[in-house]
């Protein structure tokens, strides 16, 4: 097992060390994994002048899987948009054609009262969205700002191939297979075309996945029936930038964005495993970042690019034992609830584990 240890900036090399000390545990206990380090987003430009050097990536292209940690950060944010942090992240994507990112909401039962919703309505919650990771405004041409000041204009292009969107709601309908075979579809139908051929190719699609029901929704309505009544969900299919939005709200249903993993996969299975949080400059440095997100990130690359699902359950077991033991990094504390640090949460999941 090769995987690629890509930390990045501001929590990102903080978080990713707590998840390296998992792995080098079940090292210890005789699993094969090699691991290699390179820089990348910000920290990769410092050194390199690049976000995403090639050597960079061309270690993610030969790994088997990415650790990933995070990227970006105030530091960078006047860079031209090609050396900005965001572009590595936004580059690997692309690059290795990791266009299935698979983000599950799961409410762990310590933390329901961590939410800002009522612990009624999510406790139990356990939502998979599927979200497109390589097509739609995000990558669309043409793209840009034009004009003179006084009359510029931006604009970007939303736009899906009906291979780009077959391909991704494949992932949507097996996922739903595989847990309680209910897919939603969300698009904006009602006023953008590139998202009527998706709800047209979803329908055409239903009839080879007779045991999966599907459902459409409207991105708008979506969003409201997330906090609404968020357990009505199983699987939520999307595009890229619905899928970035709709993902973000889903992890405050599960107290904090601290905690939620992704997979990005290709067609083979190759993945990078990232937390869906950012690199969170207000606490970097400071010790107190959450690092379940990429341990449970780590977790996912067992499951889903090794076959290991046993060991996925694993460290999922120890995560909910360290929160059991009353351990609460800062975002997952409420009120009045003593804090721990990074290192003390990641030393809890290491002695479960
Ligand atoms: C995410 C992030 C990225 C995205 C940014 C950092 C480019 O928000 O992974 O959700 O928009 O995809
Ligand atoms: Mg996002």
């Amino acid at each position: 097992m090769k995987i690629a240890l890509l930390a990045g900036d501001g929590i990102g090399p903080e978080i990713l060390r707590e998840a390296v000390r998992v792995l080098e545990v079940l090292r210890g206990e005789g699993l094969k994994v090699e691991t290699e380090e390179a820089p990348i987003g910000g920290a990769a430009y410092d050194v390199a002048g690049d976000p995403l050097p090639a050597a960079t990536l061309a270690l993610a292209k030969a790994a088997d899987a990415v650790l990933f940690g995070a990227v970006g950060g105030p530091k960078y944010d006047a860079l031209p948009r090609d050396k900005r942090p965001e572009k590595a992240i936004l580059g690997l994507r692309k690059e290795c054609d990791f266009f299935a990112n698979l983000r599950p909401a799961t409410v762990f039962p310590e933390l329901a009262g961590a939410s800002t919703l009522k612990p009624e309505v999510v406790s139990g919650l356990d939502i998979m969205i599927v979200r497109e990771l390589t097509g739609d405004i995000y990558f669309g041409e043409p793209r840009g700002i034009t004009g003179e000041k006084g009359s510029r204009m931006g604009f970007n292009t939303m736009r899906y191939t009906e291979a780009e969107i077959r391909r991704i709601l494949h992932i949507g309908f097996r996922t739903a297979r595989q847990r309680g075979k209910r897919l939603c579809s969300v698009d904006k139908m009602n006023v953008l075309e590139t998202t009527q051929l998706w709800r047209d190719i979803a329908d055409e699609m239903a009839p080879e996945y007779p045991d999966v029901s599907l459902s459409h929704m409207l991105v708008d309505n979506c969003a409201m029936q997330l906090v609404r009544n968020p357990r009505q969900f199983d699987v939520v299919v999307t595009g890229n930038i619905f899928g970035d939005i709709l993902s973000d709200e889903a992890s405050m249903l599960t107290g904090s964005i601290g905690m939620l993993p992704s997979a990005s996969l290709d067609a083979d299975g190759k993945g990078l495993y990232e937390p869906i949080h950012g690199s969170a400059p207000d606490i970097t440095g400071k010790g107190i970042a959450n690092p379940l997100a990429q341990i449970l990130s780590l977790a996912m690359m067992f499951k889903y690019t090794f076959g290991r699902a046993d060991i996925a359950a694993r460290i999922e077991g120890a995560v909910r034992k360290a929160l059991a033991s009353g351990l609460r990094t800062a975002d997952i504390a409420v009120a009045g609830e003593k804090t721990c640090s990074t290192a003390d949460m990641g030393a809890a999941v290491i002695k479960a584990l």
